[in-house]
């Protein structure tokens, strides 16, 4: 079957599934080329998502198109989707039970259109694939999950309330390119040693804290 069919059929799957949570919301399932090498995955739809229906459309979402940009890809190119694929009240952050009850159905989207590369958007996502680690130390490093690259990073709206965090999002998203063809920038940040999530590199021992002399 046609990746495209394939990709309706699951997606009629889940408007029938009368046993998952949110479905006072609409579904917002996911868009861009079944073809795709990347794929972007936030965390769960908002206002404007489930206005349209669509992915990434409100200001997040114009951000990410701005960031595709600048590394001459286009929306169309890669698919973008999310964990939870309705939206949660009040934009609350996604329950443990909304994640596991839609996390059957991501994976199939996932084998379906069968990426070289997922990018995890914000620790949500990130925990999905890489239940260990930490967005503030893993974002923009490569691990590989179930033989294809991951490549968590900073979710676009954390970046929109902190400057800090828009460089940070810019400077690893401008490396994306050469992260997944595995070529990365002579110079560039060290990609990590590649780890199935259970063997993401151990966590440093925090040095004891320092003792005030005061
Ligand atoms: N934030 C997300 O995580 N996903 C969307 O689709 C929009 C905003």
């Amino acid at each position: 079957m046609a990746k495209l069919d394939e990709l309706k059929n699951l997606e009629a799957e889940i408007a029938a599934d009368r046993n998952l949570p949110l479905r006072e919301s609409n579904l917002v399932f996911g868009e861009g080329s079944p073809d795709a090498e990347v794929m972007f995955i936030g965390e769960a739809p908002g206002f404007h998502e489930d206005r349209l229906g669509r992915p990434f459309v409100g200001m997040a979402g114009k951000l990410l198109d701005k960031l595709l940009t600048m590394v001459g890809w286009d929306r169309k190119d890669v698919y973008i989707s999310n964990i939870v694929k309705r939206r949660p009240p009040e934009n609350r952050d996604p329950l443990p039970e909304e994640i596991a009850a839609y996390k059957p159905y991501l994976a199939r989207q996932i084998e379906i259109i069968n990426p070289k590369a997922i990018v995890p958007l914000g620790r949500f996502s990130m925990n999905y694939f890489l239940p260990e680690a930490k967005i503030s130390r893993d974002q923009g490093r490569v691990f590989i999950y179930q033989g294809r690259k991951v490549i968590p990073m900073l979710h676009p709206a954390a970046a929109l309330r902190q400057g800090a965090f828009m460089k940070t999002l810019e400077e690893s998203f401008k490396r994306l390119p050469d992260l997944i063809t595995g070529h990365p920038p002579a110079g560039g940040p060290t990609i990590s040693a590649t780890a199935e999530p259970e063997k993401i590199p151990e966590k440093k021992k925090e040095p004891p804290p320092m003792q005030s002399l005061f």
